[in-house]
C-alpha cells in the first residue's frame, strides 16, 4: 500500500472511531501486558468540567457498564482517582459530576514545585499505588510539559494523555516555562492566545522518551504516550485494522490524528487564522513565524499575560533557545533583545 493510500485508510477508520479512545488504548495494553499491575486508578490534572476529558469516559464507568473490549479480559472494576483543576468555581462542578467519594477533588494551581505534593495529599489516601497509576492525563494550558516532567520524575504511570498545542507544525519543538519568580503577575491560561502547553515534537522527542515513554496516538489535540516495552509488547499482538496503537513519525501522527482530519476545519477552525497557517506553511520560516504572530499579538494577551515568562523554541530535533518574554510582552530569544533581569 502507497503511503498515502494508508493515510486515506487509516483516516477513514479514525472517522468512524469515537470517544472511549482512552479506555480502548487502556484495554490494549492491558491484553497485551497481563502481567502489569494494572490498578484501575487514574489521575485528572487540569479536570475542570469543561469539554470533552477523556478520563471522564473511564471514571463514568461502573462495573456493569463496563464491558471489556477484548473478551478474554476478566470484568473490570470501576475506576478511581483523583481529579486536580486551577479554577476555583469548578469544584462544585467536580463533586457535582463525579460524587464517588474514591474519586477525590482537588483546587489548586499545578506547577512543577508543588504538583507532585498536591498529587500524594489527594491520592495517598485512596491507594499506596498511587505513584503508578494506570492512566495520567495532563491538560492545563500553561506549564505543561514542564509539569510533566516534574510528575514523572516520581510517578510511573502506564498510559499518558497530554493536549498538545496543535498550532505548531510537527517541526517546531516548542515549551512554554513557568517561572516562580513571575508569581507576583501569574499566567492567566484564559488568557494564553497562542503560545501555551508544549507542541507535539517537544513532547514526543524531547520530554517523553528519556522517562521510557513512546508516542502511541493522536486524536485532534490529545497525545498518547506508553511506556515502550508496553507499546512494543501491544504491536506485536494487534490487528491493526483495529488498534488505535501505532509507533508512527511525529509527522504522520500529525496528519493523521489532526491536521489531515476532514472535521478539523470545523472543529478547530480558530487555527485557520492567516497568521497561524503561515506556521504550517511548507514554504516559511517556522520559528520566525512563530515568533513575528507573537509578537504582533501581544496587545490582545492582555497586560503582563506573560510578563517574566519564558519557552524553549527549536527547528526539528535541533538545538532549543530560550526565548523570553519582557514586561511590555515582546518576545525574542533571552537576553538578546530583552533585559534578563527586572
Ligand atoms: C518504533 O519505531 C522505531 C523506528 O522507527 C524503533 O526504533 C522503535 O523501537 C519502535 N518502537 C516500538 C515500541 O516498537
Ligand atoms: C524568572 O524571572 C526573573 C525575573 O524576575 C528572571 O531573572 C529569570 O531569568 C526568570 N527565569 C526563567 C526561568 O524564566
Amino acid at each position: 500500500m502507497t503511503s498515502s493510500r494508508l493515510l486515506s485508510a487509516v483516516l477513514a477508520l479514525r472517522l468512524a472511531a469515537h470517544g472511549q479512545q482512552l479506555r480502548r488504548i487502556v484495554d490494549e495494553l492491558r491484553a497485551a501486558n497481563p502481567s502489569e499491575a494494572w490498578n484501575y486508578f487514574a489521575i485528572d490534572l487540569g479536570a475542570g468540567v469543561r469539554d470533552a476529558d477523556p478520563v471522564f469516559d473511564l471514571f463514568r464507568l461502573s462495573p456493569a457498564v463496563y464491558a471489556p473490549t477484548n473478551p478474554r479480559q476478566p470484568p473490570s472494576q470501576p475506576w478511581f482517582g483523583v481529579m486536580v483543576d486551577g479554577d476555583p468555581r469548578q469544584l462544585a462542578k467536580m463533586e457535582a459530576a463525579f460524587p464517588a467519594e474514591d474519586i477525590a477533588k482537588r483546587v489548586a494551581w499545578i506547577e512543577p514545585h508543588t504538583v507532585v505534593a498536591t498529587l500524594e495529599a489527594a491520592a495517598a489516601p485512596l491507594t499506596d499505588r498511587w505513584r503508578t497509576p494506570d492512566v495520567l492525563k495532563m491538560d492545563i494550558d500553561s506549564f505543561d510539559c514542564a509539569v510533566m516532567r516534574a510528575v514523572l520524575r516520581e510517578l510511573a504511570p502506564k498510559v499518558v494523555a497530554m493536549e498538545i498545542n496543535v498550532k505548531f507544525p510537527p517541526d517546531v519543538s516548542f515549551a512554554l516555562l513557568n517561572n516562580r519568580s513571575a508569581d507576583r503577575a501569574p499566567f492567566d491560561s484564559e488568557r494564553r492566545r497562542f503560545a501555551y502547553g508544549c507542541s507535539l515534537r517537544f513532547q514526543a522527542r524531547r520530554l517523553m522518551p528519556p522517562f521510557g515513554y513512546a508516542l502511541a496516538h493522536v486524536d485532534w489535540n490529545n497525545a498518547v504516550y506508553v511506556p515502550a516495552h508496553l507499546l512494543g509488547n501491544a504491536l506485536r499482538v494487534q490487528r491493526p485494522r483495529e488498534s488505535l496503537l501505532q509507533n508512527w513519525s511525529v509527522e504522520v501522527q500529525d496528519r493523521v490524528g489532526y491536521y489531515d482530519r476532514p472535521a478539523r476545519s470545523i472543529k478547530f477552525g480558530f487555527n485557520d487564522k492567516p497568521g497561524l497557517k503561515r506556521w504550517r506553511d511548507p514554504t516559511t520560516d517556522h520559528i520566525a513565524e512563530v515568533v513575528r504572530l507573537v509578537n504582533a499579538d501581544r496587545r490582545r494577551a492582555g497586560p503582563c499575560n506573560y510578563c517574566l515568562l519564558s519557552a524553549l523554541l527549536g527547528r526539528g530535533d535541533g538545538p532549543l533557545r530560550r526565548y523570553c518574554w519582557d514586561a511590555d510582552g515582546a518576545f525574542g530569544e533571552c537576553g538578546r533583545h530583552h533585559r534578563s533581569t527586572e
